[in-house]
């Protein structure tokens, strides 16, 4: 689905707005995203570390199990919004791939300038779906 750019500038601002309720002590990189789901409604999250490192959870991964749990199962958009505009990792490419290869994707900085759009599917090719899961497994 295109996106305009009011949807965009809209969701990147939440993102950004988001970020700022970061839980990052330890990187210190703040890391905010919000979720456009299929019935128009907006769900953020910041990255929550720990004291032991591992278990750090991504701002991208907190923002989808909101809305799946909130009941939203169609992602028409993520923004994720650092200082730098850095990009999703592995994990996450892979968790938003189970939700939708079309989500479009907006990488952008804190000063909400959108550095990349893509698509999930661009994102992470040939991720690993329920289409890999033998039957009856
Ligand atoms: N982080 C995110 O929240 N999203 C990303 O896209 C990249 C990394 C977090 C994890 C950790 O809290 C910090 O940024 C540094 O890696």
């Amino acid at each position: 689905m295109m996106l305009t750019d009011n949807q965009k500038s809209t969701l990147v601002q939440a993102a950004a707005n988001a970020r700022q309720r970061a839980y990052a002590p330890y990187s210190k990189y703040p890391v905010g995203a919000a979720v456009l789901g299929a019935s128009g409604r907006i769900y953020t999250a910041a990255n929550v570390e720990n004291a032991a490192y591992p278990l750090a959870i991504c701002a991208e991964r907190a923002a989808i199990v909101k809305a799946i749990s909130e009941g939203e199962r169609k992602f028409t958009a993520i923004a994720v919004v650092s200082s730098n505009g850095g990009s999703p990792c592995g994990s996450c490419r892979q968790v938003m791939a189970e939700f939708g290869l079309d989500t479009r994707v907006l990488i952008a900085t804190a000063m909400g300038a959108i550095l990349r759009e893509s698509t999930v599917e661009e994102l992470l090719p040939g991720a690993f779906g329920p289409q890999d899961l033998p039957p009856g497994e």
